[in-house]
């Protein structure tokens, strides 16, 4: 089985995205064969090729602006007319984190992804929506205040593996909104004290 993995976050290190790709690889296990491709660093074309043959792709990205990443769009907008001839039987999942703690904000770019899908000729197998992503990379996924996400990606890792459609999750904090909001406060203070000195 070959997995296409690409990361739609444009922070070269450090991204919640790079983190949810690495809790999703231990629980995809070792024996899949990976793509993995970075839709800010590589063109579209050199996606399009590693991604050949694949029988997965998961698209991991934030949130931006209730949206897709703009370099991300545009990848999407320039392989759909092509990647069905390099992935013609490949399911498409997708884990988008955001900012905010609400997870069903990012409906509207899993959507995205679904309305690429069909315009492709690709199948659709599952979106994974994740709020709080400022707590990604803090904490380890799949414990406190990130269980709720591990048990997620529990659940798409076994999707992929089978190659089966799922309903959406929307994957909230397991954290109360309130003391997420103040460590998020906190956290902000300290960067602005930080860097003011
Ligand atoms: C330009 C920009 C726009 C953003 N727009 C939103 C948004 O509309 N809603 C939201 O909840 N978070 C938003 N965020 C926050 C990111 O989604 C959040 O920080 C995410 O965890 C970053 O993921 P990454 O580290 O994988 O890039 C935005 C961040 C940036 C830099």
């Amino acid at each position: 089985m070959k997995i296409g993995v690409v990361n739609g976050s444009p922070r070269k290190r450090g991204s919640a995205s790079e983190n949810i790709i690495g809790a999703l690889r231990e629980r995809l296990g070792k024996a899949p064969e990976y793509a993995l491709c970075s839709a800010m660093s590589q063109s579209g074309r050199e996606i399009v090729s590693a991604l050949l043959g694949c029988d997965a792709l998961i698209f991991v990205f934030p949130l931006y602006v209730d949206g897709v990443p703009s370099h991300l769009l545009r990848f999407l907008e320039e392989s759909q007319g092509q990647i069905s001839g390099a992935v013609p039987a490949a399911v498409v999942y997708a884990v988008v984190n955001n900012g905010f703690y609400e997870p069903a904000q990012n409906i509207l770019a899993v959507n995205t992804l679904k309305s690429f899908c069909v315009k492709s000729g690709l199948k659709w197998g599952q979106g994974v929506c994740a709020g709080g992503g400022g707590m990604i990379g803090a904490r380890r996924i799949g414990r406190s205040p990130l269980k709720n996400l591990g048990m997620a990606l529990d659940a798409l890792a076994e999707n992929v593996l089978q190659l089966k459609t799922a309903e959406d999750r929307l994957v909230k904090p397991d954290i109360s909104r309130f003391f997420y909001l103040c460590a998020a406060s906190v956290s902000m203070m300290f960067h602005m004290v930080k860097n003011r000195l």
